[in-house]
């Protein structure tokens, strides 16, 4: 029996940082609220003619994993590219990457699962490296927020919470029992698809049709969210699919060396830490520099603790997501 390991992790962040200071600039909104409620001091926002889209970054984010790796590109058997800002409606992001990359025509999956992106895309490579077809995958997450925010007052409740990044990470099959990724679970709930969203340009609200039937204040190709609900809901899963994860492994909250919460809201972070009585040594959190990078947030959170001597061989590592769809999931990880 297989298992993967994480052989190389990356990330990159655009360079030109957006403080709660320069939002207050375009919309009726204050560092003081956006750090209360949220956390957030800045984030990174892709600036026009800087050479960054979300393919651009998760290939950014992708070589530094890939040399980490001590791999090559020849070695990589599939990419699975995790993205709700593709930079194209259709194909997605991994095509780009296999392209911009010069590898060779291995297949290229693209997860759409917002926020819970990468904790599914990891699943998915998991499971094709544990049933031996594949030795090496490469998993990106990547987004561009900041090209399809609503940057005025009316759009405040979603855009000060998001900013542009990508992470990657490369799943390396190992024949060591006990190690590397332990399990994935894996949820969703569609009922509350609408509660955070973007609605359109899609199938259902073609772009004609959004110019002559919507008003300029209901326009349903800006996000919606509908903030208190997704925070009732994302401390609740949280908590259940860690809970999941570490009793399908008959372990429990004392064994976590690090918990990298997907990096929605530094208040949500908090609750779940208290709920497993982690010290803040145990939790990482950076989304006061970079805001919710969403399918990105992860990997990048996970590379920053790992580069910073956080995670040691032998620590359990354990991811946990939670976002638009609703989807939510966790991985267990013994490094
Ligand atoms: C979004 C969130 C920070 C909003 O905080 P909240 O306490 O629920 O705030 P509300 O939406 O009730 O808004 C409170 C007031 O602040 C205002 N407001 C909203 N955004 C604002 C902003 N950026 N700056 C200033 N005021 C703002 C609202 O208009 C509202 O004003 P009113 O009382 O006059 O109507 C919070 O609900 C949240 O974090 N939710 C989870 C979001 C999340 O994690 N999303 C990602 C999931 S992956």
């Amino acid at each position: 029996m297989y298992t993967s390991k994480i052989s190389g992790l990356g990330y990159y962040v655009p360079e030109n940082i957006v403080t709660n200071d320069d939002l207050s600039k375009l919309m009726d909104t204050n560092d003081e609220w956006i750090q209360e409620r949220t956390g957030i001091k800045e984030r990174r926002h892709i600036k026009k003619g800087d050479g960054n889209s979300t393919s651009t970054m998760g290939v950014k984010a992708a070589k530094i994993a890939l040399e980490r790796s001590k791999l090559t590109k020849d070695d990589i058997e599939l990419i699975i590219f995790a993205t709700l800002s593709p930079d194209m409606y259709f194909p997605g992001g991994g095509v780009r990457v296999q392209e911009m990359m010069d590898m060779k025509t291995v297949p290229a999956l693209d997860v759409r699962n917002q926020c819970s992106g990468f904790v599914y895309a990891i699943s998915v490579a998991d499971q094709f490296i544990k049933t031996g077809m594949y030795k090496n995958v490469l998993v990106i997450g990547s987004e561009n927020h900041s090209g399809g925010l609503d940057m005025t007052t009316r759009g405040r409740g979603v855009s000060v919470i998001f900013g542009d990044g990508a992470g990657a990470a490369i799943l390396t099959r190992s024949e060591e029992k006990g190690r590397g990724v332990l399990s994935t679970h894996l949820h969703s709930e569609g009922a509350h698809a609408k509660e955070l969203s973007l609605e359109g340009p899609s199938t259902e609200h073609w772009v004609p049709e959004i110019i002559s039937e919507n008003p300029q204040e209901n326009i349903p190709y800006y996000p919606y969210m509908n903030g208190q609900f997704v925070f009732k809901n994302a401390v609740v899963r949280f908590s259940e699919v860690i809970n999941e994860g570490l009793q399908a492994n008959n372990l429990s909250a004392a064994d976590i060396d690090m918990l990298i919460p997907h990096q929605a809201n530094l208040r949500i972070s908090q609750f779940v830490q208290r709920q497993f009585k982690l010290s803040d040594d145990q939790v990482y959190n950076n989304i006061q520099k970079y805001g919710n990078t969403t399918a990105a947030s992860i990997p990048i959170a996970l590379t920053e603790a790992w580069e910073q001597g956080k995670i040691k061989e032998g620590d359990l590592v354990v991811l946990a997501a939670f976002g638009s769809g609703f989807t939510w999931g966790s991985a267990i990880i013994k490094w």
